[in-house]
């Protein structure tokens, strides 16, 4: 029994050194920080982190990650049971406590499992910019009531591990109560990771059941904004970047080549960085050659066929992303960069909300 309480400190001293591991490896499955604004100056100079093939360690690191959502259900239902002894000790005195306090250890180990492999499951899965990023409130919630979790049911197995080697008689009242307290937090938790998966439908549900009307709104069950479509340009009309060009990179291109991610080492965001030098082919090329498509990959990479391997450009947007393109939206391309390919001065494109 005296190895449980070590086996806990051991998980929660290797938490740190687990989570910062892969940072300090230069691995990243985020976009890195150093993004945003430097990227017009520092575009040629900057070191592609993304792109390299990720060693043993990363490999693991994500598979870690991705085990969040099995591991996330037995602190879960552990916890449940647990408080579900202590409250029905009352009438069923004969239920053992000592299955309850098991149920509080384990969980506490799963939580603090389920923590770690949930931090790098949120940035795999894209959520956050960084550990204190609001901008997605369920995630803020859900991440930090996690920890919140697996800090309490720690201290209460503590507790709890102390009252029993007293016989139940120290500390009996505070890791019970506990204990409940944790239960109805990790069912909060729980609730706030099941609406980034699933989405709000059990309260509007509920609200439906209850004949109220249902207001609240995750940015993440916002329908992801549609291409603005814009009637095409009539023969004699110019292409217009801002209305017909425009929409199209910041829907299918700027996520992978914009302030955040830099993908084969290119940004399109700006008009700086998109009429640069080509990363793949030789110098005649250019991202953007004003007046030549065909020697500009930004075209070039949207007529790649998908199958052909040995192709120097890859398929831009890849077939994950569902590319190609629309066959119009790449004819406008195509006729936008022979009449010149004007970008107005000073517009930055936009990453599409998620
Ligand atoms: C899912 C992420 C993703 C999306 C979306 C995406 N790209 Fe890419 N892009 C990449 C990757 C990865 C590479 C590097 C490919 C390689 O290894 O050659 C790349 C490379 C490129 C290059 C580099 C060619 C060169 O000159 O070196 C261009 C241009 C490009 N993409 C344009 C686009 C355009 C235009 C779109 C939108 C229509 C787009 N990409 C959408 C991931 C993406």
């Amino acid at each position: 029994m005296n190895k449980i309480p070590l086996c806990i400190v051991g998980i929660l001293i290797l938490f740190p050194i687990l989570s910062t591991t892969p940072t300090a490896l230069g691995y990243s499955a985020s976009a890195p920080p150093e993004a945003a604004d430097k990227s017009t100056t520092s575009a040629d100079t900057a070191t592609p982190t993304e792109e390299r093939e990720p060693g043993f360690l990363e490999t693991l690191w994500e598979l870690n990650g991705r085990s969040h959502p099995i591991l996330v259900h037995f602190p879960i239902a552990l916890l449940f049971v647990a408080a579900g002894i202590i409250v029905l000790r009352k009438p069923f005195p004969k239920l053992s406590l000592d299955v309850a306090l098991y149920c509080v250890v384990i969980a506490a180990a799963g939580a603090i499992a389920a923590c770690i492999a949930g931090w790098e499951f949120a940035s795999i899965s894209g959520y956050t910019k960084g550990i204190f990023d609001q901008s997605n409130e369920t995630i803020f919630y859900h991440r930090w009531g996690g920890v919140f979790v697996a800090v309490c049911a720690t201290l209460f197995a503590f507790f709890a591990l102390k009252s029993a080697k007293s016989g139940y008689k120290s500390f009996n009242k505070t890791w019970q109560l506990g204990t409940l307290l944790t239960a109805a937090s990790v069912g909060l938790v729980g609730h706030w990771g099941g609406n980034l998966t699933y989405g709000d439908d059990l309260e509007r549900a509920i609200f439906r059941l209850l004949g109220m009307e249902y207001t609240y709104h995750d940015e993440h069950d916002q329908p992801k904004k549609p291409t603005k479509v814009t009637p095409p340009p009539s023969k004699d009309e110019k292409v217009d970047f801002v209305k017909h060009i425009q929409p199209i990179l910041e829907a299918r291109c700027v996520e992978c080549h914009g302030p955040s991610k830099k993908k084969g080492d290119i940004r399109l965001h700006t008009k700086a960085n998109a009429f640069t030098l080509s990363e793949t082919l030789d110098e005649t090329f250019k991202i953007i050659t004003p007046g030549n498509p065909e020697k500009s990959t930004l075209y070039l990479g949207l007529i790649v066929d998908p199958d052909d391997e040995d192709s120097d450009l890859e398929l831009m947007p890849p077939k994950k992303k569902k590319g190609p393109l629309p066959k119009n939206q790449i004819d406008l391309i195509k006729r936008w960069i022979t009449e010149g390919a004007n970008w107005p001065d000073g517009i930055t494109l936009k990453e599409p909300s998620k």
